[in-house]
């Protein structure tokens, strides 16, 4: 078994990567970086040499069949992407990376014959809340983008749908919201993970929205990553995903009363995002679970101690609260 991790070098790569290590694999990844910052922090730096690392475009469809050829790839997790303020920026380039990618890896899957693609969407794919009926967003709620990124995650789900149907391709992809944790430094919902790494610094920091989220553990995500992975369940799926719905207000709170020495120092701006306050994660429950979820209190722990262990090693990369030059 060879699995071919597209944007490995970003915030879920290094957890999917750290859990295929830990299973004993020798994974490829396929990122247009080549800095590994994330996989130092989350993974170890010593483990860095246990990875085939291959630079390249998901833009690039020869690179992309050739790299899946070339190292005997058996599955495939695709998570290279630009997030919302990319996509934002720039969306012709987005629709490049997010669309084009996506159609790219399945084209290496199909010249290739791997049988399953994993891959993500967003809960993106979903608009505000005023847009749908009271209570946690379903599997099956109509897509309503807000967003040039969700209306690009809709299209991929859509390719999914196709090379299901016209070559038997099986894939499953996943929609989470606010993913948090070691790791998570970038994109529009990063804001609480930034947070968490200000208050072990000793820095102040301000969340530039509110409102309520659904903020899901890093370390989950990779666990549904890797389970849909090892999945044999035909179809072109896609779930939901959940951690636990908050509001920013009360995590800014939960932050301070786990790091007392942050009071006064996080703040927030009461702006909602154009995103579903929670998901209910029904279909991953049934396909793929049961499987536990870490309660946020939980997870706001796990996140400060390995940050403030990977700054007691001198190892904290906090790159991302640098003002911009
Ligand atoms: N983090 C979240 O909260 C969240 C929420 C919903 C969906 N997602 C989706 O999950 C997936 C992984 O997200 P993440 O948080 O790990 O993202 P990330 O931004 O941390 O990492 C993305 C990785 O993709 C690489 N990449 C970007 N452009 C590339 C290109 N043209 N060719 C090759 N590699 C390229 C980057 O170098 C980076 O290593 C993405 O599809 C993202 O849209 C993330």
């Amino acid at each position: 078994m060879t699995t071919l991790v597209t944007g490995g070098f970003g915030c879920i790569g290094a957890w999917v990567i750290k859990r295929l290590l830990a299973a004993g694999e020798r994974p490829v990844v396929y990122d247009l970086s080549d800095d590994p910052w994330r996989m130092r922090m989350i993974v170890g730096p010593e483990r860095l040499g246990d990875l085939v690392v291959v630079r390249g475009d998901i833009a690039d469809r020869d690179a992309v069949v050739r790299v899946v050829g070339d190292h005997g790839i058996t599955r495939i997790i695709h998570l290279a992407a630009w997030q919302v303020p990319l996509c934002r920026q720039d969306p012709s380039k987005g629709a490049l990376v997010n669309v084009v990618g996506t159609a790219n890896v399945f084209e290496a899957a199909k010249a290739h014959r791997v049988g399953r693609v994993t891959y993500f969407s967003s809960a993106a794919v979903f608009g505000p809340p005023h847009l749908y009926g009271p209570g946690p967003i379903s599997d099956d709620a109509p897509p309503k983008p807000a967003t040039h990124y969700g209306v690009f995650k809709v299209a991929n789900e859509e390719t999914a749908r196709v090379y299901w149907e016209e070559y038997r391709i099986a894939s499953m992809g996943f929609r989470p919201l606010s993913v948090y944790g070691p790791g998570r430094d970038f994109g529009l919902t990063a804001d609480p993970t930034l947070a968490l790494k200000a208050a072990v610094l000793g820095r102040s920091f301000e969340i530039r929205w509110g409102g309520a989220t659904d903020l899901i553990y890093a370390d989950d995500v990779a666990q549904a990553c890797l389970a849909a992975a090892d999945s044999t369940l035909d179809g072109a799926r896609v779930y939901n995903l959940h951690g636990e719905s908050a509001r920013i207000a009360d995590v800014v709170r939960m932050i301070e009363e786990a790091w007392p020495e942050a009071r006064g120092r996080l703040s927030h701006v009461e702006q909602p995002i154009p995103f579903p306050a929670e998901l209910a994660d029904t279909g991953y429950q049934r396909d793929l679970g049961p499987r536990p979820r870490t309660g946020l209190r939980d997870g706001i722990r796990k996140t400060l101690d390995e940050f403030s262990a990977l700054a007691r090693a001198g190892r904290l990369d906090a790159r991302e609260l640098e003002p911009a030059t």
